[in-house]
């Protein structure tokens, strides 16, 4: 332990100083020995009924609080800025960094010695990681556990089947009335989504990085045991204040590495490369998108869940949850990487077991020997862009076609179904406009629905760029995160309809046939089409927001600034 608890710095004061910050701390009914040197634990609650995902963390909360207080702690729950994804316009993306600056400041200005951080909703772990990056304290992350699977008319669903539903409604196979039916049998029960997703990914991304007690990322949000590791997690957290295990001490080289590997081999989200990429610049390691490519070109997808394969989160953790997918990995993992428990990534999943190999294949016989993201360069994406190849169509990952280029969402939405549109499964969709800069805020709007004439003729799936992103639990031949985006006037912003690209997968290319001179004229009379913000946040955002490849993040929230607080409030 430090030799004084950072929260006796406000506490452990005597005269004027020490009985305010008590004082005001006593009407709530705690006595005072709770103030005599007990490790203050913050638990950072993203509670929201407008973040429906995490809508049950107050109960969690008090799991946490349990075994804080059993552990000898004094638990301190406060709120955060919550960001639901389903509810916010015009993107949750765009308040990541806007919440990850308050829980950063939050942590700092108030007496606590360690965090515990309840994620939930793709946003709110990314952010609260990032923001406790900053202030690097003792912090332990408790997931809020994925959704029951969805059932409809007999079958299994979760979020991917809001994809399937929007093309079968668009295309006449399935009444507006059936969908409303399928609404509520999809969410049944507390959590997040329930398919590998962003949350669930991200769940994954912090007990890969050993920031969470093993079993973390899959026990259901219903499920009982979900409590049981928050208690622990209380628990554990106190014990970490005492052994002054921060965050940096956890958040290595090799643990970014284990995040990468892990993802690849679960089919995760490409959300994960912006918000770890983001997390890696807080904490001050050096990670870069060609890494992502790198460390995951061999690892094979042995995660059988939708979107990339067939199950849910929850035959996940029946079948022995993220420690029996992580033992899988041995040949490919930092076992050694310590975690938050103390012990090693390796001690943590040795005595997993896999009890369906349905659910978690066995590394060498993979579910799909396709896995991870590939990271494409090429004249139209000079700093690079993205595909999940587990999620696209094998015989579109080397495709070369004609752009049908939409400026932004609003021309999109408003040519997409017309009947005279000039496309053909061949085309390649292009939509600009909807990076961090541009749209603002970088929404998931990369996996367009096709045009409905196309999906009248049963096509499927067609290959589509843009510089937004896409749904973790979206799927398809889908090229996201163009860098640089349109809004800044490089090569993307001026395709226009009718250049052929080419994409090449397996050769990591996406190339716009137009000669370099062509372009260099384009861009000289290019002007920018989307709106600039004059005032608040969104001002701030656009004048300093990062590009998709290096993390998104604003350009001032890099790195740290410890958790020193020099001057007293009074
Ligand atoms: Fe919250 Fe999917 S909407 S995790």
């Amino acid at each position: 332990m430090k030799d004084k608890l950072r929260s006796q710095g406000w506490f452990g004061k005597t005269g004027k100083d020490g009985f305010i910050y008590r004082a005001w701390m006593k009407n709530q009914g705690i006595p005072d020995y709770e103030f005599r040197g007990k490790p203050v634990i913050g638990i950072c609650n993203t509670w929201s009924e407008f973040t429906p995902c995490n809508a049950h963390f107050r109960e969690l909360a008090e799991s946490v609080k349990r075994g804080i207080s059993e552990a000898g702690g004094f638990p301190v729950e406060f709120p955060v800025m919550s960001l639901g994804e389903t509810l916010i316009k015009p993107t949750a993306m765009l308040y990541r960094n806007l919440a990850s600056m308050d829980v950063e400041e939050s942590i700092r200005a108030n007496p606590m010695d360690g965090v515990v951080l309840l994620c939930g909703c793709d946003k709110t772990t990314p952010s609260l990681v990032m923001g406790a990056c900053s202030v690097n304290i003792p912090a332990l992350v408790v997931s809020g556990g994925p959704m029951l699977t969805g059932k409809y008319q007999g079958r299994d669903i979760s979020t991917s089947d809001v994809w399937r539903f929007n093309d079968a409604v668009r295309s006449g196979e399935m009444s507006e009335e059936q969908l409303t039916v399928a609404e509520a049998c999809m969410c049944r029960s507390r959590g997040h989504c329930a398919v590998m997703g962003t949350a669930s990914t991200m769940a994954c991304m912090v007990e890969s990085l050993g920031l969470s007690l093993p079993g973390n990322a899959a026990i259901p949000a219903a499920d009982s045991r979900r409590k049981v590791l928050a208690q622990l997690s209380g628990i554990r957290i106190v014990e970490m204040v005492k052994e002054n295990l921060c965050l940096s001490d956890i958040l290595t080289r090799q643990a970014f590495e284990n995040a990468i590997i892990a993802n690849a081999a679960i089919g995760g989200s490409t959300n994960f490369i912006i918000h770890l990429l983001a997390i890696a610049k807080r904490i001050g390691v050096d990670l870069k998108l060609d890494d992502f490519d790198k460390l995951s070109a061999n690892v094979p997808l042995i995660a059988n869940l939708q979107p990339s394969g067939k199950y849910f989160m929850e035959d996940l953790y029946y079948a022995g949850g993220l420690p029996a997918v992580l033992k899988e990995l041995d040949s490919f993992l930092h076992g050694d990487a310590l975690t938050v428990n103390g012990k090693s990534m390796r001690e943590n999943y040795m005595t997993a077991e896999c009890y369906n190999r349905d659910v978690i294949s066995s590394a060498e016989k993979p579910f799909n020997p396709l896995s991870g993201v590939a990271i494409l360069k090429g004249n139209l994406c000079e700093h690079g862009a993205v595909i999940k190849p587990s999620a696209a169509s094998a015989h579109l990952l080397k495709h070369s076609g004609k752009a049908l280029v939409f400026e932004d969402i609003d021309d999109y939405k408003n040519r997409i179904d017309q009947p005279d549109l000039e496309v053909d499964e061949t085309s390649i969709l292009v939509l600009k406009n909807v990076g961090p800069i541009g749209y603002p805020g970088m929404p998931e709007v990369g996996n367009m629905a096709l045009p409905k004439k196309l999906l009248a003729k049963g096509v499927t799936d067609m290959v589509r760029i843009s510089d937004g992103r896409m749904s973790g639990t979206g799927f398809g031949t889908v090229i996201l995160h163009a860098s640089p985006e349109a809004a800044l006037g490089a090569n993307f912003a001026v395709v226009k309809t009718g250049d052929v690209i080419h994409l090449d997968v397996s050769k990591r290319t996406l190339t716009l046939e137009v000669p370099a001179d062509e372009l260099e004229q384009r861009k000289r009379s290019w002007k920018p089409v989307h709106k600039k913000y004059d005032r608040g946040y969104v001002m701030l955002y656009q004048q300093h927001v990062q590009q998709a490849s290096e993390g998104a993040d604003l350009d001032f929230l890099n790195g740290g600034s410890g958790s020193e607080v020099s001057r007293d409030s009074h």
